[in-house]
């Protein structure tokens, strides 16, 4: 059996003492208790009729990268202020966020513009410089397209009051990544680099740096095998896998610790892999893993950092996002 324990960690709890379910992004509009006029709809791809939901249950703040979205936001949420996410490019993030989400600063510039026009209150500017970002330094670079921004709006009439500075804040996987103090400090050096004393309103979305560390996915080792007689490479198949809550070892690109019970005694070279019949589903092959040469079948491997974006992504309803619903004919 392979189960998420979240452990005593105090940032979590406190946010699971107020109902929330704090996994990455999966925070839960019903069940926060939090006051609608305080949250920030931060996607920025939405269903009309959502937005219309939230607008109705009395949120006021939304994203957008898009004319399109911004003509859904004009219909559904007539008056809403509104934020334009910037692209970023990733650089520095072991799980970048860089094609998919935000538009150039030119076209964000004209789309602000539109949204004063169709009667929208053009707000602010946010970005995401990638999660698991592993270089403070990148804020510096988001925050200074951001700042030309301001100035092209203002320059234009329009007073720009909030910058989102999204996620991105990193949990501890097998890398050491700077403490959260390097983020803050160049956060604000930024900030008063860039904006001098004129400082907007900051909001952050951290998702992985609040709750990665606190989750240990507790797996089970189903199979020890090798390829060959002479292998050095043993094969070592656990019930956790890409499809049960581990997609970000997708390239091996988020690179879990692990531990086990017979840490301490001499290891050699393994391929991780998970249960399924599916050939992709093999954790890490070039990473570089080694596990206890005792390692045997039946024996618990704990996987360590792993309270962000694991249940989620595993569980029916991601992003709040209904499952496939099934007919047979
Ligand atoms: C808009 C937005 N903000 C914040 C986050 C959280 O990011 P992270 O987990 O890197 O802190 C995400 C994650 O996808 C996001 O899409």
């Amino acid at each position: 059996m392979n189960v998420l324990l979240i452990e005593d960690d105090d940032r979590v709890i406190s946010f699971l003492d107020r109902g929330l379910r704090a996994e990455g992004f999966g925070v839960t509009l019903a069940t926060t208790g939090a006051a609608a006029e305080r949250l920030s709809y931060g996607g920025t791809i939405k269903k009309q009729a959502d937005i219309a939901y939230a607008h109705d249950q009395g949120v006021t703040l939304f994203a957008f990268d898009s004319a399109t979205e911004l003509e859904k936001l004009a219909a559904a949420a007539p008056g809403a202020r509104v934020f334009c996410r910037i692209l970023m490019e990733g650089d520095g993030a072991d799980w970048p966020l860089s094609r998919k989400f935000g538009c150039e600063p030119e076209m964000a510039r004209d789309l602000l513009l539109q949204a004063g026009d169709i009667g929208l209150e053009p707000y602010g500017v946010s970005f995401h410089v990638g999660s698991q970002q592993t270089d403070p330094e990148q804020w510096d670079i988001a925050i200074g397209r951001t700042a030309m921004l301001f100035t092209a709006l203002n320059e234009a009439g329009i007073e720009l009051r909030l910058v989102n500075l999204g996620g991105g804040f990193p949990a501890r996987y097998r890398k050491d990544v700077p403490d959260l103090d390097a983020y803050s400090s160049a956060i604000m050096s930024a900030m008063t680099r860039h904006f001098g004393n004129r400082l907007p309103a900051l909001i952050c979305e951290p998702g992985r740096g609040l709750v990665g560390d606190a989750g240990v996915i507790q797996s089970e080792v189903v199979l020890v095998s090798r390829k060959a007689y002479d292998d050095e490479v043993r094969w070592v198949y656990l019930d956790a896998g890409k499809f049960g809550g581990l997609p970000e070892t997708m390239d091996e690109a988020i690179q879990y610790r692990l531990r086990t019970p017979h840490d301490g005694g001499p290891t050699g070279p393994v391929v991780l892999a998970g249960p399924t019949c599916d050939e992709v589903d093999v954790l890490y092959e070039q990473a570089g893993y080694e596990l206890p040469l005792d390692l045997a079948v039946g024996d618990k491997v704990e996987i360590l950092a792993a309270g962000a974006y694991t249940a989620t992504y595993a569980s029916i309803g991601f992003n709040g996002i209904p499952p496939l619903k099934e007919y047979y004919i």
